[in-house]
């Protein structure tokens, strides 16, 4: 990964490039440094037969703004708050197959106020010494390219020395990061980060031969500082990115790109920069993530098919198939595109291909993956073999299925979003960042989600005890261990990704909490982090079944564990701004049904629409 091109893998990419120069010869050079070497992006850079072809035609075809221009630092509004309070008006419509506007009412641009200055969520109180901490520890973890912050690594533990990947700037791990920036009022690291991924977003890769579809974001990137001559005189920095070829199993980064989505939502309703979301770049950005979600395939559902580890999880865990995490953090890059997307002929067709697969996708995880006590008494009754178009237990699930833990664990009151549906299988284990991610996303039913958190409640010892949040519920043990996660010795039960706790989900937590009007239920366990996070030194995970230790292999000063403790303390003390992240119930979505168009296809939705609307 350092610039080698192999048979395996790709290159490291530069679409912009420095020269650091050593002492002698810096002061003559400096000033024709600047001039040879233009700030970043420098998009018409060919490194290793490397192109940018969608970059650079879409550049080529539009006036609209201008892909190669320097990030600048953006004006915010004077409190971030009011920038949040409405939605876009225009995009929260939803526009079903031949019901399209002919025109479209353009998408206003807030103008800056003239008194601009950087704004923060202020506090309305001091913060405590843990917060001061965490705000000096996220501060070292930030990553500057060619002077300008550009993110933060994943941990920067000064005790250890083999830093493995950890040294890297993830896509999911910054966002919390970005999250806490934001709401301070410091805005420019998250629009460096959402260009510079942009900027490499569009390198053509390849793995063994192999060139996965183009809006693949990578899972992290690296600046690499390597030197441009023999004589060690002059050195250039590089953005070196990870899309999966250096992961463990070589898996692509699904999330990552709808995170970036999400995370420029977030970046525009705050800061009220909307001229950033209609960049053409960023809009060729947008569409590109899309078109390799939406593209068509084999799949007889409209949950997105994926591998083992596309996500969080990102090692063996028996969630290949179509995970919840990857789905509600689908929805949500979705409904969050259905805003940002600029209204023309050339983008109808994809916004209709969007309201199509929302409405499809709501209502299949809202059907199929909800269960309750009912439901699951009614699966325990389920007939099997069913061949028609009526059949009760669609997907051939067998009752033998239902495990043994869930039968005594489901409680009265409540329920959850299983954490994967395939023909002939549930995964029952509960997952709490699709969980929650459905809540804040409104993938659930607003009935759904108040249940989801009832059942948190309820089993507060199980999800939170003595850490905030278990990953997932139960452990996998004995046989299912070593089947499923193939003997993995990090993922062994109630260990890392098994049934570890993860600080870091702290914040979904807490955001998923103001949406419903509970964020009491937060602060009880932010609490509970509070008290532990800044003496066991921010571990990136905690292990035993009621999260009592630090992790086995856990890393210390986790920057996302330190920056979803900020992010979680910010957003309970500013509620208002959840509205960056989260989306409304959108009821209209229910009513719209490709199935309708088509007199040969019978739906389940119209027997099932009392219950999903909920
Ligand atoms: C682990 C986690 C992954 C995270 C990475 C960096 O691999 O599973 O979700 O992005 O560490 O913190």
């Amino acid at each position: 990964m350092n610039g080698q091109t192999t048979m395996g893998l790709a290159a490291a990419v530069r679409p912009c490039r420095q020269r650091l120069l050593t002492s002698a010869s810096a002061a003559a050079a400096k000033a024709s440094v600047i001039r040879l070497f233009p700030r970043c992006p420098h998009p018409q850079h060919h490194h290793h037969g490397r192109r940018l072809p969608f970059l650079v035609s879409a550049a080529s075809h539009t006036s609209q703004s201008d892909p190669s221009t320097t990030p600048t630092p953006t004006p915010v509004t004077s409190d971030p708050r009011s920038a949040v309070a409405g939605n876009l008006p225009f995009f929260d419509r939803v526009l079903f197959p031949g019901s399209f506007p002919p025109e479209t009412p353009p998408v206003e641009d807030p103008a800056p106020p003239a008194d601009f200055r950087p704004a923060s969520a202020s506090p309305v109180r001091e913060e405590t010494e843990t917060e001061r901490e965490a705000w000096r520890l996220l501060r070292r973890a930030v990553v500057s390219y060619c002077g300008e912050p550009v993110g933060t690594v994943a941990a920067e533990d000064p005790e250890c020395t083999e830093m493995l990947n950890y040294d890297q700037v993830f896509i999911r791990d910054f966002v919390p990061s970005a999250l806490a920036f934001l709401m301070r009022g410091e805005t420019e690291i998250v629009r460096n980060f959402l260009l510079h991924t942009l900027q490499l977003q569009s390198w053509e890769k390849t793995v063994d031969c192999y060139s996965p579809g183009q809006g693949l974001m990578p899972a992290s990137f690296k600046i690499r500082t390597v030197p441009l001559d023999e004589n060690n005189e002059a050195f250039e920095e590089i953005l070196d990115p990870d899309f999966g070829e250096s992961a463990i199993g070589r898996v692509a980064p699904v999330d990552s790109g709808l995170w970036w989505i999400i995370l420029l939502r977030a970046y525009c309703k705050i800061t009220g920069d909307y001229s950033l979301q209609e960049r053409v770049d960023v809009q060729t950005g947008i569409k590109l993530i899309l078109s390799l979600c939406l593209s068509d395939g084999f799949d007889m559902f409209p949950t997105l098919l994926v591998t083992d580890g596309s996500c969080m999880i990102d090692r063996r865990m028996g969630i290949h198939g179509h995970p919840l995490e990857i789905q509600a953090l689908f929805y949500s890059a979705l409904r969050c595109s259905r805003e940002m997307i600029v209204m023309n002929e050339g983008s109808k067709h994809l916004l209709r291909a969007i309201n199509n697969r929302l409405s499809a996708l709501s209502f299949h995880i809202r059907e199929y993956y909800w269960v309750d006590m009912n439901k699951i008494n009614e699966i325990y009754r389920y007939k099997t073999e069913e061949y028609s178009h009526d059949a009760t237990n669609k997907f051939n699930i067998y009752p033998e299925q239902i495990p043994s833990w869930l039968v005594d664990w489901i409680p009265e009151k409540g329920g959850y979003l299983i954490g994967n549906l395939q023909p002939a299988h549930m995964d029952f284990r509960f997952f709490s960042l699709g969980n929650l991610w459905a809540i804040s996303s409104s993938l659930t039913t607003p009935t759904q989600a108040e249940g989801i958190l009832s059942l948190i409640e309820e089993k507060w010892d199980d999800l939170v005890a003595n850490m905030p949040v278990k990953i997932c519920y139960p452990a996998m043990e004995y046989d299912e261990w070593r089947i499923i996660t193939g003997s993995d010795p990090k993922n062994t039960p109630w260990s890392y990704h098994n049934g570890g706790s993860w600080p870091t989900l702290l914040w979904q937590f807490t955001l998923a909490c103001i949406k419903m009007g509970r964020p009491e239920l937060a602060r009880r366990a932010i609490a509970v982090a509070e008290e532990k996070l800044s003496a066991d030194k921010w571990p990136e995970y905690y292990d035993t079944r009621s999260g009592r230790f630090i992790g086995k292999q856990s890393r210390s000063y986790q920057t996302w564990t330190i920056a979803g403790f900020l992010t979680s303390k910010m957003l309970l003390e500013n509620p208002e701004l959840a509205s960056i992240l989260t989306c409304d119930e959108d009821l209209e979505l229910l009513e719209g049904c490709a199935c309708c168009l088509s007199k040969r296809t019978r739906c389940s939705r119209r027997a099932a629409k009392s219950d999903i609307i909920g």
